[in-house]
């Protein structure tokens, strides 16, 4: 009897401060402001509606859940600890191919060294999680790579109804590696291997966008709904 007091009492006092929780809490873009991620910048915003003003209407939902958050691109951190901040109750975990993003590891937010590139490293790491609730690509912005990633990521590690992220979609029609010499002015991208071909095309996108779309127009596949704002895709599981 003692034991479903204590349980009953642990569940008011959860109902209690969680509203209180929900009413103080910063946006997502508040947040994201505070720890300085580019995602809310001017370059990533069109008509003032920035990334994290569109993740916000998709997260909102699941914000007090113990959801689990993949981002491949780690740079500087920023974005990791503002997934840290807004998802309280979730655990980050991200994935840079830059040795240095080691540093950024604290509490709640873990992370592995590889290249988004390499199917092996993406079945082995993080093994502990079956499956992510949320799967952000924020790394190389290199076709290939965002393909190879999604194909491996989506259908194996994301859970069902979770999502998955493709962002800055305005360099897949660019030469990065002949116009932009990306290996030499993007950070960490230095660790990519050199003798490879980084010159976009964007022809490849839309063929991966085209098989998809076509796939959910003939209620086929495991694709629930995709969703494009500028520059950046949403795409949902069955
Ligand atoms: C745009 S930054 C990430 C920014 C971060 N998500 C944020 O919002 O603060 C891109 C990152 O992708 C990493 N990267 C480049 N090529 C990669 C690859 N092949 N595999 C994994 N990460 C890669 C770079 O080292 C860099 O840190």
């Amino acid at each position: 009897m003692n034991g479903i007091k204590k349980i009953l009492k642990r569940i008011k006092y959860r109902a209690k401060y969680g509203i209180i929780d929900i009413v103080k809490q910063p946006s997502l873009t508040e947040i994201g402001r505070r720890f300085k991620t580019d995602k809310c910048d001017d370059n990533h915003t069109f008509n003032n509606i920035s990334y994290l003003d569109i993740y916000e209407k998709y997260f909102s939902q699941i914000r007090n859940n113990p959801i689990k958050l993949l981002e491949i691109g780690i740079n500087a951190g920023a974005s990791l600890r503002t997934w840290k901040e807004y998802f309280k109750y979730g655990e980050v975990f991200g994935i840079d191919i830059d040795p240095n993003c080691k540093n950024h590891k604290e509490n709640r937010i873990n992370i592995k060294i590889g290249n988004q590139d390499d199917v092996n490293f993406l079945s082995n790491c993080f093994r502990e999680v079956d499956e992510f609730d949320i799967i952000i690509d924020d790394g190389s912005h290199i076709n290939k790579h965002m393909i190879t990633s999604f194909d491996y990521l989506f259908n194996n590690r994301l859970k069902s109804k979770g999502i998955y992220i493709i962002e800055d979609l305005s360099c897949s029609y660019k030469n990065l590696q002949t116009e932009y010499d990306i290996l030499n002015i993007w950070p960490g991208m230095k660790y990519n291997d050199p003798d490879e071909n980084y010159d976009n095309k964007r022809e490849d996108m839309n063929n991966f966008f085209f098989e998809k779309i076509k796939k959910l127009d003939f209620c086929q596949g495991n694709i629930l709904s995709i969703h494009f704002w500028s520059m950046i895709c949403l795409i949902t599981k069955t």
